[in-house]
């Protein structure tokens, strides 16, 4: 992959209630991303933020008997401690309250009405409160809201209206010349499925009289933005939109949207024409993975099904929390998300297969060779062939990034992993050494140490602390843990007689699975 600018952004996340595993899982997709790209060296803006303005968090405020900003304040800092705790490497965190934020928007409503792209019209509609959005009568399912099921209300009132519309040819065109703008594939169908049907002017104001938390329409003080309006602005008010011109051209348009699949429609239609009106060019990539699910259900605080991310690293740690969500799912698609199976994956990946193989290479380097590491002398074809899997993983994992596939490039790097275990063992180098076959022992472990090297730094991204740990541990110089994605595939790069020093314990201990515990 050649060197060039990669932004990439989050959903903001509503502030009305504390993050769970979902919320998580998009943002350590990011963070896995932003960091595959910083190792490729292109340079990388990584986005997050908070979505702090209308009815979900007014209610909240509300019902925890407080102001929506002192809610704000409090809430957003759960979302920053998990990141931070997390080991997210966002570059920019953007709160929607912010006055940088507020501006832009205001800027952009203004422009809209000045071109007439936003006017003003008496609007009857279905209206759920808790999705804080209106529905026509095909969208109800069983006369209640299609999304949550709830009760909608009709409502009569004078609003104001973006000229979505206007844009719909304009979009269905961009989709079909753009085979990457919205993926995956099935997504991009969705959305052109969608745009079958006649699109809808947007109504983008909310009457202060319902609603007042939000951003104050430029042209009528009586009336608030339409949260979703206000919030996907963040995307170019983060990063300098009608404020700084050398950052925005920099950074816009943005490489990956990264979405649930549940924000589909506010992205790739509302999004995209927004932009459009604005004359700006749409992001590279809108990406819309699937949900977390719990027993094959959507997590819910009604349910008391929810995931507490922060209590999972807790108990079982940041870096394999991080590994499990990045190689359990397949991006795209629903995964299932227990206790149990996140266990079994660790015992067999992470302590079994890669833990114990850094122990006992590690081990026997103390053992033979005094804790420095071996010269590799004369190669054999099993060296040859050990080689070229850590080369094919490298590959198959810069296939991964860019095709998305994750969990697929991950599992390329454990069979690798799983090659050099099965090398060592038909070596069975503590046959050597019992033997006096120095230079057969020296070969084994160098070739076990270099598998090793590639492996870690494959795995980096997802789990930076202990795959620093790791590279550590094989006598990788303080100034390359951090690797460069560069050589990763070549072979024989470690020094001889570099200090080899075994991870106190194990670096990935097993697990006993207690249910309920
Ligand atoms: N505030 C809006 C997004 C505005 S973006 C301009 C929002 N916020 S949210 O907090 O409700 O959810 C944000 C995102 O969290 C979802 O789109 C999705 O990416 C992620 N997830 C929430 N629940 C999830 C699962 N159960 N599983 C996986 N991800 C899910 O929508």
């Amino acid at each position: 992959m050649s060197e060039k600018n990669f932004y990439l952004t989050t959903p903001i996340y509503y502030v009305n209630d504390k993050p769970h595993i979902g919320h998580a899982y998009t943002t350590i997709l990011g963070d896995v991303l932003s960091r595959c790209h910083r190792l490729l060296g292109d340079p990388v803006h990584f986005l997050t933020g908070t979505d702090e303005h209308g009815q979900k968090v007014e209610r909240a405020a509300q019902k925890n008997n407080t102001d929506p900003l002192t809610h704000c304040d409090t809430y957003v800092k759960r979302f920053q401690e998990l990141w931070q705790r997390l080991n997210i490497s966002n570059d920019d965190f953007i709160r929607t309250t912010q006055g940088r934020h507020v501006t832009v928007v205001q800027k952009i409503l203004q422009d809209l009405w000045d071109r007439k792209l936003i006017y003003q019209s008496n609007y009857e509609g279905n209206y759920c409160v808790a999705c804080e959005r209106y529905f026509t009568d095909k969208d109800l399912k069983d006369g209640c809201c299609p999304d949550c099921g709830r009760k909608v209300d009709t409502l009569v009132e004078k609003n104001y209206f973006f000229k979505m519309s206007a844009f719909q040819q304009q979009l269905i065109d961009h989709i079909n010349a753009h085979p990457d703008f919205i993926r995956p594939v099935n997504r991009r169908q969705e959305t052109l499925g969608f745009l079958k049907q006649p699109l809808d002017d947007l109504c983008i104001s909310r009457s202060k009289a319902r609603l007042s938390w939000g951003i104050e329409l430029p042209f009528d003080k009586d009336y608030v933005t339409y949260v979703w309006f206000d919030a996907l602005v963040n995307y170019i008010s983060a990063v300098g939109y009608l404020a700084d011109d050398a950052s925005f051209s920099k950074w816009w348009p943005a490489n990956f949207h990264l979405i649930g699949k549940d924000i589909l429609t506010t992205h790739a239609v509302y999004w995209s024409t927004m932009l459009m009106a604005m004359d700006l060019p749409l992001p590279q990539t809108i990406f819309a993975h699937g949900w977390w699910l719990v027993s094959g259900d959507k997590m819910s605080k009604s349910t008391g099904n929810v995931v507490n991310p922060m209590d999972m690293a807790d108990k079982y740690g940041v870096d394999s929390l991080r590994y499990f969500l990045m190689a359990a799912m397949s991006l795209g698609q629903d995964a299932n998300f227990s206790e149990e199976s996140f266990v079994v994956k660790y015992n067999a990946d992470l302590a079994n297969n890669l833990g114990n193989l850094l122990s006992r290479m590690t081990t026997m380097v103390v053992k033979n060779f005094d804790g420095k590491l071996p010269a590799m002398g004369e190669s054999t074809p099993a060296e040859a062939e050990l080689a070229d899997a850590c080369k094919k993983a490298a590959e198959s994992w810069e296939n991964a990034i860019k095709n998305m596939q994750l969990d697929r490039g991950i599992a390329d790097i454990m069979a690798a992993c799983a090659a050099t275990n099965r090398y060592f063992d038909a070596m069975k180098p503590w046959s050597m050494a019992k033997a006096g076959d120095t230079a057969g022992l020296a070969r084994v472990l160098r070739s076990t140490a270099e598998a090793l090297r590639v492996i870690s730094g494959l795995l980096y991204p997802v789990m930076p602390t202990k795959m620093e740990e790791m590279r550590k541990s094989i006598g990788i110089a303080d100034d390359q843990l951090v690797p460069s994605m560069a050589n990763l595939g070549e072979w024989n790069l470690l020094q001889d007689g570099a200090v080899v020093t075994p991870v106190p314990g194990s670096l990935f201990p097993r697990i006993k699975f207690e249910a309920n515990a």
